[in-house]
């Protein structure tokens, strides 16, 4: 074997499974030695052409932010994959032109509304993030950006960017996380500072699931997207994780050991559908 098929062997071999991108304690595990610490390195940037596993790669980190109990919102312009998710995480799916716009925002408002709440709390020290104050985080799914962001006009566009920006600008520490995907890193739509505050980004296209990770260090490492089985139904485990959460906070409330500020403050009441 030369020394490139040597690389490439090794690093495919850290590849794993979806069924191991489970997280624990604010740890996504996302290659054998390769994960996200969203608290640490907010934001997610997933880049690549058609068909090359974006959507796949966001449906596997929905399913493990599902499984950890944390607030889920999916923003899918084209109303295709991602927003066949309306029936198992009800209101909080949104599509098309007004749906993006209105989930942007709410989620602008539900940050902001934190932010005041998070002072207010009688334990609240300045530097503490969410985590340190009991609250969950909130992970807001976008898909096919630069596509959605084409078919705005100008007083839309500029709507959406100042949302996108405020959320990856005052995200992190009242736990507002961004997991954009789009097709071209396109300067127009991520300039202005944007493009900078995503500090995990994976490029795919090598091959479908493969591609490049570029986080915190800035060092680039090849990349392969958690292994989804053939056949793989992603409604049912999504269900499957969300139903284990609500059972697991059942449990807990029952025994008192969850309190009130856990559950989510702003509410998305009037998603689209
Ligand atoms: N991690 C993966 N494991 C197995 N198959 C994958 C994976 N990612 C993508 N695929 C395959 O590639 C196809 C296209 O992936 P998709 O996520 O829809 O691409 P994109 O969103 O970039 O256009 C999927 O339908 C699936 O068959
Ligand atoms: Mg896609």
């Amino acid at each position: 074997m030369d020394e490139l098929k040597q690389v490439i062997y090794d690093v495919e071999k850290n590849r794993i499974s979806i069924d191991d991108a489970v997280s624990e304690n604010g740890v996504l595990p996302l290659m054998k030695h390769i994960s996200w610490q969203f608290d640490k390195l907010p934001h997610m940037l997933i880049t690549g052409g058609v068909g090359v596993g974006k959507t796949y790669f966001m449906l596997t980190i929905i399913k493990a932010c599902v499984g950890m109990g944390a607030d889920v919102r999916i923003l899918d312009p084209k109303n295709e994959v991602l927003a066949e998710l309306k029936g198992v995480l009800t209101k909080k799916v949104y599509s098309e032109k007004d749906g993006i716009l209105t989930g942007l925002r709410k989620s602008v408002d539900g940050m902001i509304e934190r932010m005041d709440e998070m002072e207010q709390m009688p334990n609240y020290k300045i530097g503490d993030n969410y985590a340190c104050l009991g609250l969950n985080p909130v992970f807001i799914f976008f898909d096919e950006y630069e596509g959605f962001m084409d078919l705005l006009d100008m007083k839309e566009r500029n709507e959406a960017l100042s949302y996108v920006k405020q959320l990856v600008m005052l995200g992190r520490q009242v736990g507002y996380f961004l997991v954009l995907g789009a097709q071209r890193p396109d300067a127009r739509y991520l300039a202005d500072g944007i493009r900078d505050q995503f500090s995990f980004c994976v490029s795919l296209g090598l091959e479908t699931g493969r591609g490049y990770a570029n986080f915190g260090t800035g060092s680039v490492l090849e990349f392969y997207s958690p292994i989804v089985p053939k056949g793989y139904d992603f409604m049912s485990s999504i269900k499957k994780s969300l139903v284990g959460v609500e059972g697991a906070q059942a449990t807990a409330v029952a025994s008192g050991s969850v309190s009130d500020q856990t559950a989510s403050g702003e509410g998305v009441s009037e998603a689209n559908g």
